[in-house]
């Protein structure tokens, strides 16, 4: 874009800066936008306003730095409120006891903002259905109708977020009407994106919808992995031969130890409880996410049925993070399969090449090691959780040698089984011959 093209771009409020807000931020800056980030963390404020890194995600700090003279950070939303018309909501949206989305982030910002403001809180956390419209009403109740509301849900992937901000499959702009539907598409118009203009409710729905049906989608081949361990088919063929049908696609067709992350379960979950809270009861959500649950303890399953009783034997993790090139643990497969490994007296050594920090945050009893083969070393079986690109390329033969058992089970179907046996190691995978 020329210079006189970014002087003319419009700025933006950016309210949480994690892994949506921070991206947004950076990409929006990267257009040539003014940025003004707010945060409640100050710590995280702090670390930002130093150019350090506070969350994983590649192409991410080198966007920070190129546009740092464009984007500012703070813990008021003072800058923001006076310079921007569009205040991008990225705050988190965590899933209470019931399954229900916790709002109460949400409703904290909508509060903040003054009376008799002609701004636009652009929602780019996800929500129930329902919220914009709720938001709506109390903004009228508290005497400020002047501020509008656009639904615009944020699709991108942990791990190629930047690359999904700069390239997003589609833009979906929900909104009643006004100046500030139209101002967030001009926003995204340097993307040549295709644009969905819809309404606030249909907008929350689609995001919804979204993330459901990949969950679906996964939960559903896991299954057929599952059938095929029983059947003697091979599930890589299976989705091969099923991918090539342009109705069903390749995506979302490799079966593994179940999905996590911070999206899917909880807004599996949000949509089931949203369902169930106007009467409807939504069935195959319901399997979509007992079926994950179950499928991340099958691993304990063929460990047992290899190794016989796993008290004092040792297993190896290689990988963490929910998915390869992030640090996102919330969610991770590997949470709970540390904790049912450790139950049944499993000692456990992990590697993980950058989700570490947060898994000793979250996970005890286990030991971090600095190098695959060091978690290796002395292992009774060894478990690929991530799919990160260093550990399907490992050194199968030096795996060998390290661990004292013969055991690698391929939890996400990624290694080449015909070089893991060459090596002298008993493959497993997920539905895999
Ligand atoms: N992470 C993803 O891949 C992804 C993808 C699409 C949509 N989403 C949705 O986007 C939203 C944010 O997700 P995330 O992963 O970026 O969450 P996150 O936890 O990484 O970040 C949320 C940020 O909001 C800040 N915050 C909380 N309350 C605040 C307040 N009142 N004012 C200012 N800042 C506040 C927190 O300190 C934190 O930095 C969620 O609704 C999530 O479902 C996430």
């Amino acid at each position: 874009m020329s210079d006189a093209g970014r002087s003319q771009r419009e700025p933006i409020g950016v309210i949480g800066t994690g892994y949506v807000g921070l991206v947004t931020a950076a990409g929006f800056a990267e257009l040539g936008s003014r940025v003004f980030c707010v945060d409640i963390d100050a710590e995280k404020v702090g670390r930002l306003r130093a150019g350090e890194p506070t969350i994983y995600e590649p192409g991410l700090q080198e966007l920070l730095a190129r546009n740092a003279e464009r984007i500012s950070f703070s813990t008021e939303p003072g800058e923001a409120l006076e310079h921007a018309r569009l205040l991008f909501v990225a705050v988190g949206t965590p899933p209470t006891y019931s399954g229900d989305a916790d709002l109460s982030a949400v409703h904290a910002v909508a509060d903040a903002i003054p009376p008799a403001s002609d701004r636009a809180l652009v929602m780019k956390s996800t929500v129930p259905c329902g919220t914009g419209a709720t938001l709506l009403r109390s903004f009228s109740e508290q005497g400020k109708a002047a501020l509008a509301y656009v639904s615009c849900p944020e699709f991108l992937k942990e791990g190629s977020a930047v690359e999904d901000f700069m390239n997003p499959d589609r833009v979906v702009i929900g909104d009643e009407g006004g100046w500030a539907g139209d101002a967030v598409q001009e926003l995204y118009a340097p993307l040549r994106s295709t644009v969905v203009r819809t309404d606030i409710a249909s907008s929350e729905m689609v995001k919804l919808a979204s993330n459901a049906f990949l969950a679906t989608k996964i939960s559903f081949i896991n299954e057929i992995a599952n059938v095929c361990e029983e059947t003697g088919a091979d599930v890589v063929e299976v989705a091969r031969g099923m991918g090539l049908d342009e109705r069903i696609g390749p995506k979302f067709l490799q079966a593994g130890i179940g999905f996590g992350g911070s999206c899917f379960p909880k807004d599996v979950d949000a949509l089931k409880q949203l369902a169930g809270n106007t009467g409807y009861h939504f069935q195959l959500l319901t399997s979509v996410i007992e079926v994950n649950e179950l499928q991340k303890r099958r691993v304990i399953n063929k460990l047992q049925r290899h190794l016989g009783t796993l008290a004092g034997r040792r297993v190896a993790l290689l990988g963490l993070a929910f998915k390869p090139n992030t640090d996102d643990m919330r969610e991770a497969s590997s949470l709970v399969l540390t904790a049912r490994l450790l139950a049944d007296g499993a000692s456990v050594s992990a590697y993980d090449p950058v989700a570490e920090d947060r898994a000793r945050e979250l996970m005890a009893g286990l030991s971090f090691a600095p190098s695959p083969l060091e978690a290796l070393q002395g292992a009774d079986a060894a478990v690929l959780v991530t799919e990160w690109q260093e550990l399907c390329e490992l050194d199968w033969p030096a795996v060998a040698q390290a661990m004292a058992g013969d055991l690698l089970i391929d939890g996400r179907n990624a290694l080449d089984p015909e070089a893991v046996r060459d090596a002298g190691l008993r493959y497993e995978g997920i539905g895999r011959r």
